[in-house]
């Protein structure tokens, strides 16, 4: 199975893409994880990535797209794939056609996951994520165990450096002038389907696993 997972920043594509892939056993690949990767590893792609990161622009569709080209390619993602947070421009969108079309892949469904805006940041400016293992809570909706601790792997929780009031308006600003465009471009192409991303994780992976494919 191979599905991208489409919607603004915070709308829960991330935890509900990591469960889905463990259900299915495939592969997630988080644009915003593999170049947050590269910024902690101090990659020249994640230092470059990191001047756009922080003012929530997009880091250019050329070092996006050959991430995910690589990615693609890698034996993990044979059986399938998420891709959570890709394609978010519609240069991107195409060359995601190109890269599954010289594999002779097709993609199965988008999922434009919806929740009103005052609700993304809540979510946004209460969320605290694992710098060590990525795994992500919120401090009123999925709180730690242990308070600032990360549960699977005890390192201290940190606020992502772009969950700011400030910074969230601008990545939403740039959501609805880059990415909204693709809701259109998969419609066309009869792939789309919405999501309901409200309510508890556990209603919203129940409302997902209907509208995958084979689940
Ligand atoms: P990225 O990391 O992809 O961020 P995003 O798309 O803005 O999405 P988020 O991770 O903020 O939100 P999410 O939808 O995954 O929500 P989550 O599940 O965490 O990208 C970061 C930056 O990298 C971009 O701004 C850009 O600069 C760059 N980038 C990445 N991809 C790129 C690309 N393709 N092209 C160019 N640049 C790119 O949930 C949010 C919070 O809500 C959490 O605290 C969670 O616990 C909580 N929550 C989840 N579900 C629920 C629920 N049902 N009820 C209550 N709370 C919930």
């Amino acid at each position: 199975m191979r599905v991208v997972f489409l919607g603004a920043p915070g709308v829960g594509k991330g935890t509900q893409a990591e469960q889905a892939a463990t259900r299915l056993a495939i592969a997630r690949i988080s644009t915003g994880d593999l170049l947050r990767a590269g910024v902690a590893a101090k990659l020249p792609l994640g230092l470059e990535a990191k001047r756009y990161m922080d003012r929530g622009e997009l880091v250019p569709d050329n070092v996006v797209i050959g991430l995910v080209d690589n990615k693609i390619g890698s034996p993990e993602c044979r059986k399938g794939f998420i891709l959570d947070g890709f394609p978010r421009t519609v240069p991107q969108a195409d060359s995601l056609s190109d890269i599954l079309r010289k594999r002779r892949w097709a993609l199965d469904r988008v999922i434009h996951f919806v929740i009103p805006r005052e609700a993304v940041v809540t979510r946004l400016t209460g969320r605290r994520s694992c710098p060590h293992c990525a795994a992500v809570y919120h401090l009123d909706y999925r709180p730690p165990k242990r308070e600032g601790r990360c549960d699977a792997c005890g390192a201290a929780l940190a606020q992502r450096s772009d969950d700011t009031k400030d910074t969230v308006e601008s990545r939403l600003a740039v959501y609805e002038a880059q990415t909204a465009p693709l809701i259109d471009y998969y419609r066309k192409a009869d792939v789309l389907a919405d999501l309901d991303g409200m309510g508890s994780v556990e209603d919203v992976r129940a409302r997902l696993f209907a509208l995958l494919p084979g689940v």
